[in-house]
């Protein structure tokens, strides 16, 4: 196996339904069209990865149902390595999206299935430590990741934690990160402050609380906004790229796969966020997680 890039995440059956409108509590309305496709945070970054064409592995796990058979046919036709993504005696991970077509937003409720079971231990050390980049998010579970974290420093690997979804996590998995990627909300659930969404000063503030050491980064996603950076103790804020969105899912799942890739080609931070806000924004303008991201090329061309 072994490749410059790891992903270490969930794979899910994604089950999307499109409307004009969110239903209000306890309103039957009529919807416009239901679609599946693979998803799950880390198989759509694993994606994104491939997409771009750099060489990745998924350690995951999938059910023993017909869920399972098709992701890993899915992910296989990606490229994605899944030599160890392993199957459990049991369900699948599925994700119930509801997309409102009015505004492109999303809602999500993951049923998280086997991405419970997913273990550190699937990799071994020797595979380990030819990696260069590894990448996790919290739909598994926070422990085995901060295990595998750090197994992973030990070999100097750069470590990149989405804290999506929000959840409580351990300072010291916070502190075996390399680069912390968020959202607003996320960054709410992590420093325990409310943000005033879209100000940089507030987003610099609550990133303070985190006492992050000299080496350690961070990247708040602002939607179609734009991305801050933190890193050297320094804030920057990056601008968006407008774009007609037709459906937002996955696209902070393109934003960490894309800057993947990138920093492992550049080493470089800046640059590295640039290349996956244009990645993100083109992401949006498709439907579907996995199935909505770009190629280098599309990357490349855009703007
Ligand atoms: O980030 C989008 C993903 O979140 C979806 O693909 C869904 O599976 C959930 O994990």
């Amino acid at each position: 196996m072994s490749s410059p890039i790891i992903v270490f995440g969930s794979i899910n059956m994604d089950l999307v339904v499109y409307s004009d409108k969110q239903p209000a509590k306890g309103e039957t309305i009529l919807g416009n069209s239901f679609e599946t496709f693979q998803g799950g945070k880390g198989a759509n970054q694993a994606v994104a990865i491939s997409k771009l064409g750099c060489p990745v592995s998924l350690i995951g796990k999938v059910g023993n149902d017909v869920f399972g058979d098709e992701l890993l046919e899915s992910l296989n036709s990606e490229q994605v390595g899944t030599s160890l993504v392993e199957r459990h005696e049991g369900p699948s991970g599925v994700a119930f999206i509801y997309v409102f077509e009015e505004t492109s937003e999303n809602q999500i409720i993951v049923i998280s299935g086997s991405n419970e079971q997913v273990k550190s231990n699937q990799i071994p050390d020797k595979e380990l430590s030819a990696t260069d980049v590894l990448i996790s998010q919290l739909e598994i579970p926070p422990s085995e990741i901060e295990d595998l974290f750090i197994r992973a420093k030990k070999s100097g690997i750069y470590r990149i934690l989405n804290t999506a979804p929000a959840l409580k996590i351990s300072k010291n998995l916070i502190h075996e990160t390399d680069l912390l990627v968020m959202n607003e909300s996320e960054l709410e659930n992590l420093t325990e402050q409310t943000i005033e969404r879209q100000n940089t000063d507030s987003i610099g503030q609550a990133i303070k609380g985190l006492n992050l050491s000299t080496t350690q980064s961070i990247a708040v996603t602002l939607g179609s906004k734009g991305v801050y950076v933190y890193a050297n103790q320094k804030g920057q804020f990056i601008d968006g790229h407008k774009v007609e969105p037709v459906d937002t899912t996955g696209s902070g799942d393109c934003f960490i796969g894309a800057l993947a890739s990138q920093y492992l080609e550049s080493n470089d931070l800046l640059d590295s966020v640039n290349f996956a806000n244009k990645a993100a924004a083109l992401s949006v303008m498709k439907r579907g997680a996995s199935s909505s991201m770009p190629t280098l090329k599309e990357v490349v061309n855009f703007q």
